[in-house]
């Protein structure tokens, strides 16, 4: 699988994002153009990195080149399949995977549910493009070279010097540097100089639902699309979900889950017309608390992007 010598390899995948961005004037840091340097690049470009790594051999794929807004199953599958083959092979120790910030928990958590997970998977990002005056990228780089040198089998991000789990870690900022947030959870780590400070708790294991190499190709993925709960929601986008031919919807509820009861109604009739729904909150913190004889199933432990997730892997195991 690999040409050169017997170290053990430190694996960077690149799929684009603002870390991989350009911008014409170096003061610019939101009129830039997403995934335009190669992720072989941007390492090259880090002063120190042969250094950094010391005793691995640094490897770069290019797997994607796109601003993480247009994330896509095909690029998910191919993603997934790809990290799988890398973490069942003996050479390699770990990989790290550069994305843009907008989806990053998405692919987080989705390559949590779908990996074997015998090797650390850490992600990073930049809020900054490669071409700023101060970008932030280069060090969030090399801190997801060093989680991904001491951290335990799991899937990780890493950004502004935190390290966060797959599981619990959302974009909570459009701009700063430290756009990332584990809510009540709290960052799992913090990278200072080379070394990592793990907090009190671990990174939680979430057990795989389907496996990476198992995958559908994505034409095959079920439709499943997700719907807010707000002042005067109605039926009508379910309704017209339904008459599209949507398998699964998940819900943004408001507070504990809930819904209108125009919205409920329309849920109540896709339900019972064979539409899996799944109920989340639109809260940025805590979680869903179950109510007893609740209609529907309750994403307990996640966002709606992320229920959205195991929604769409579930129907693929089960249809
Ligand atoms: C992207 O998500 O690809 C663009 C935005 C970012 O990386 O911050």
């Amino acid at each position: 699988m690999f040409e050169s010598n017997s170290l053990p390899k430190l694996v960077v995948l690149g799929t684009g994002g603002t870390i991989a961005g350009r911008s014409a004037l170096p003061n610019d840091n939101i009129g830039y153009v997403a995934a335009q340097i190669s992720v072989a690049a941007l390492a090259d470009g880090i002063p120190g990195l042969a250094a950094h790594v010391d005793c691995f051999e640094l490897v770069c794929e290019q797997v994607a080149q796109i601003d993480s807004k247009d994330m896509s199953f095909e690029v998910w599958v191919q993603l997934a399949r790809r990290v799988e083959q890398l973490q069942i092979s003996p050479e390699v120790k770990a990989v790290v995977i550069t994305h843009g910030t907008d989806t990053l928990e998405e692919t987080a958590y989705f390559l949590s549910r779908v990996l074997s997970l015998h090797k650390p998977v850490v992600l990073t990002c930049a809020m900054r493009p490669a071409s700023a005056l101060n970008p932030d990228g280069p060090q969030n780089l090399l801190d997801a070279l060093t989680v991904s040198k001491q951290a335990q089998a799991g899937v990780y991000v890493v950004c502004a010097g935190r390290v966060h789990s797959a599981n619990c870690v959302q974009k909570v900022h459009p701009y700063r540097l430290d756009a990332f947030s584990s809510g009540d959870a709290g960052p799992i780590g913090f990278v200072e100089e080379d070394q990592v400070r793990w907090t009190a708790h671990a990174w939680d294991p979430i057990p795989t639902i389907l496996n990476a190499l198992q995958l559908p190709e994505a034409a095959a993925w079920p439709c499943v699309d997700i719907i807010l709960n707000h002042a005067g929601a109605d039926g009508r986008v379910v309704n017209a979900l339904v008459q599209a031919g949507v398998q699964g919807l998940v819900v943004a509820g408001t507070g504990n889950g809930t819904v209108s009861s125009a919205l409920q109604a329309a849920l109540l009739k896709a339900q019972s017309a064979g539409v899996r729904v799944v109920l989340a909150s639109r809260c940025t913190q805590g979680r869903v608390i179950a109510c007893a004889n609740e209609p529907w199933t309750l994403a307990i432990n996640s966002n709606p992007v992320k229920a959205r997730v195991d929604l769409l892997l579930s129907l693929m195991n089960s249809p």
